[in-house]
């Protein structure tokens, strides 16, 4: 009888050895995440590792508050990306849009007359130092109580980022977050946007600044969202090829600019501007990749990925 218990304690006891070891190893291997991490297309996080923490918040130090440079801590399931394309218009997505765990958009991009094809959740807004302005034109709708949560990460470049008084677009910022106490909004750090540069060099080959160009609101959305979310449903985005196919659709730029450029017009001229373009269609051709090794699907239209 003894000998039997002895054996279940030890049993046990190993049992919970195991255990602690392991969760130590996980908190080990947790903690250096970030810094190990700084080529994260890569390092997607794995889904058991995810499971083991599903409801803890990650916080990331490439993603500051103003003006406490906080880290920015979140994490989603699902994340739905709404494009500002005008392929969402007529699909009537909405509802599945609004269905996942964190909906995402970009810039300003309404919802407000739009719903039925983006849906009316927004939970966080990625949005270029150049649209800032424009936030800035409704400040009571955008970091108002009216926003109800949603969190701003704001990117740009260092002279109108800094918080040292002389970034225009950050003081901008700063100003809104004294009038909306409640206001989420977030900037990207400098190694941040350094990292960002050094994913689409090593992606492409190319540098991104002797190349003459300019990375997309869109390119830095799919970084975060890698990091932030299990899983991505990116809506309106078309892929690398979809200009150059039959009978496409001609559609605005942005859902809820009617009758500007259309968006292939826009991206072949972006994509062959010597200088100071955005390379859409490079940027497509990336994500395509990404897309084959990460949990991320692209609806209306549709990628096909295998
Ligand atoms: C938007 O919000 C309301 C509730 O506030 C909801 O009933 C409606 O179905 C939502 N979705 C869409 C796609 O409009
Ligand atoms: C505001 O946020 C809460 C919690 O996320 C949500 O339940 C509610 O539907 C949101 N309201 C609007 C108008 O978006
Ligand atoms: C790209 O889009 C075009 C037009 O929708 C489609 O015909 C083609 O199959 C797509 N290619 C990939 C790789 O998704």
């Amino acid at each position: 009888m003894a000998w039997i218990c002895k054996k279940k304690w030890v049993l046990v006891s190993s049992l919970v050895l195991a255990v602690t070891l392991f969760l130590v190893l996980m908190n080990y291997l947790e903690k250096p995440y970030l810094r190990l991490q700084p080529m994260l297309p890569y390092g997607f996080r794995s889904h058991w590792i995810s499971s083991w923490q599903i409801k803890a918040v990650r916080a990331h130090p490439g993603y500051v508050s103003v003006p406490k440079r906080e880290p920015l801590k979140l994490s989603c399931d699902v994340c739905s990306v709404v494009s500002s394309s005008g392929q969402v218009l007529g699909r009537g997505a909405g509802t599945e849009i609004d269905g996942a765990a964190c909906v995402w958009r970009m810039n300003n991009a309404p919802t407000l007359r739009y719903e039925r094809d983006v849906g009316n959740r927004t939970n966080l807004r990625v949005v270029s130092h150049t649209s800032v302005p424009l936030l800035l034109h409704k400040p009571q709708h955008f970091f108002g109580p009216a926003s109800n949560g949603t969190v701003y990460v704001v990117w740009g470049p260092r002279r109108n980022m800094s918080p040292d008084g002389k970034g225009l677009i950050y003081n901008m910022l700063r100003r809104a977050a004294d009038d909306f106490p409640s206001a989420r909004i977030y900037v990207t750090t400098d190694e941040r946007m350094d990292y960002c540069d050094k994913v689409f060099k090593k992606e492409t080959g190319r540098d991104r600044i002797t190349s003459g160009s300019y990375l997309s609101t869109g390119w830095f959305t799919l970084i975060l969202a890698m990091d932030m979310c299990k899983e991505i449903r990116v809506y309106g985005m078309i892929n690398d090829t979809y200009c150059k196919s039959e009978g496409y659709r001609k559609v605005p730029y942005h859902y809820y600019e009617a009758g500007s450029r259309d968006e292939c017009a826009e991206y072949i001229l972006h994509e062959s501007a010597p200088y100071g373009g955005h390379r859409f269609i490079t940027e497509k051709t990336v994500f395509a990749k990404w897309a084959k090794k990460h949990p991320i699907k692209f609806f209306h239209p549709e990628w096909q990925l295998s």
